[in-house]
């Protein structure tokens, strides 16, 4: 059994498609968290986050990384601030390795443009969403500083993403060849 590889890292760095794209590589099962939660409860964040607040959405959250955590070998993307919760980083290390995707704020700004999607930054929309981000990133720096390595994705592709974690991943063991 190989560990999981578990991306960690804030809104629009690339969790999904880089993950997605990893988990094929790499011929595991892939766990997106958001798409899990969005399934097991039948219905979207945002819709979540209006009914039951962002504290009942860290509670299902928390559910679905407990499962998650049971799988091994499985590539599984986090939610943005799936890190603050201590709880959630100890199940997740148990078994996996924790990959961090970071990326400068004008590609956050660029990626995450589009509204309706992500309640976390959409409640800021009357402010400044520049502002919001860069808030929010320096709340949480030191919680994505918890990785075992770091990848900046601003200026690639998912591909080359997936290139850099591989190497990474054949130089800690977790995979050979
Ligand atoms: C959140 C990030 C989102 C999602 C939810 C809360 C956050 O995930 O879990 O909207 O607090 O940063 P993505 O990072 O996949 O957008």
């Amino acid at each position: 059994m190989r560990k999981n590889v578990v991306l960690i890292g804030f809104m629009g760095t690339g969790k999904t498609s880089s993950g997605r794209m990893l988990a094929q590589r790499l011929g595991s099962a892939f766990i997106d968290l958001d798409q899990k939660i969005e399934r097991d409860n039948h219905m979207s964040i945002p819709q979540i986050f209006q009914q039951q607040g962002e504290s009942g959405f860290r509670t299902l959250e928390h559910q679905a990384v407990l499962e998650a955590s049971q799988h091994a070998s499985a590539v599984i993307s986090t939610g943005g601030g799936t890190v603050k919760d201590p709880h959630n980083m100890k199940a997740l290390r148990e078994r996996g390795v924790i990959v961090c995707l970071r990326a400068s704020v004008d590609a956050i700004l660029d990626r995450t443009k589009k509204r309706g999607d992500r309640p976390v930054l959409d409640k800021a929309d009357e402010g400044d969403r520049r502002e919001a981000i860069e808030k929010l990133l320096e709340e949480r720096a030191s919680l994505y500083e918890q990785a075992d390595f770091v990848v900046d994705t601003s200026d690639l592709s998912p591909m080359q993403v997936v290139d850099k974690i591989l190497r990474f991943l054949r130089i800690r063991g977790v995979i050979h060849g």
